[in-house]
């Protein structure tokens, strides 16, 4: 299937018929995340795998109340690291020091870009915004990934934050979630959503073409 066919065939999915996905395809799904670009490969953000169902229950009566989290296989969170920014661009230039084997002191003119431009942004609160941004192109390549996988992926912001994080002991980890997906399988009896044409704008709507 192509990857456009299989962005047809995704939805939304709002009811999910419980089915759990394979661990090889969900360990496929996870690691697309992983491999999605962030801004200079900094990667700032760290996804949560919760599959129990007890603790999704207690997610759905406290934090995430949509039934997708009860009814999934598995429930991905992505989160941003909120720890100091300039600590997480030195933790990335040693990484990559040793990924490509060269002199850590050879990055230094890529480090301090880096954090010239956390300095532009100001703020801790707007480089967690930046970093969400980031968590969002992986969110969208896991979504891709479900979706040629054949795995209905529904994403969600309808949650609180803050109670999400609670419950999941996230604040301890330095984790902050944005974002939230159900990974299963669509339960095309209950869902309303099922089978509807998709609303999309059309291209020559949607791309402004220039010469
Ligand atoms: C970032 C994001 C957040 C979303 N949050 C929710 C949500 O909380 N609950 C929900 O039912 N759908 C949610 N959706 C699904 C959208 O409503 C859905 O993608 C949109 O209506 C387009 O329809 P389709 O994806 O089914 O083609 C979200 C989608 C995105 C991309």
């Amino acid at each position: 299937m192509s990857l456009t066919d299989a962005l047809h065939w995704r939805y939304a999915a709002k009811r999910l018929n419980g089915e759990q996905v394979p661990e090889e395809t969900l360990e496929r799904i996870m690691d697309a995340a992983r491999l999605a670009p962030s801004s200079f490969g900094l990667h700032p953000w760290s996804l949560v795998h919760v599959r129990s169902p007890e603790l999704r229950a207690r997610l759905h009566e406290t934090a995430a109340p949509q039934p997708q989290v009860l009814e999934c296989s598995d429930l991905l969170v992505f989160a941003v690291h909120d720890r100091d920014f300039k600590a997480q661009v030195d933790d990335h230039v040693a990484h990559m020091a040793r990924t490509r084997e060269v002199d850590e002191s050879s990055l230094d003119g890529f480090r301090n870009m880096i954090k010239a431009v956390m300095d532009q942004k100001g703020t801790h609160e707007a480089c967690l915004e930046w970093a969400a941004r980031q968590a969002y192109i992986g969110m969208g390549v896991a979504l891709s990934a479900a979706a040629l996988e054949k795995v209905d992926a529904s994403p969600m912001e309808g949650f609180y934050p803050e109670t999400l994080d609670e419950a999941l002991g996230l604040r301890d980890k330095g984790l902050k979630s944005v974002v939230i997906m159900a990974l299963g399988y669509r339960d095309t009896e209950r869902d309303q959503g099922a089978g509807r044409a998709k609303v999309r704008r059309a291209g020559e709507d949607f791309v402004v073409r220039l010469p």
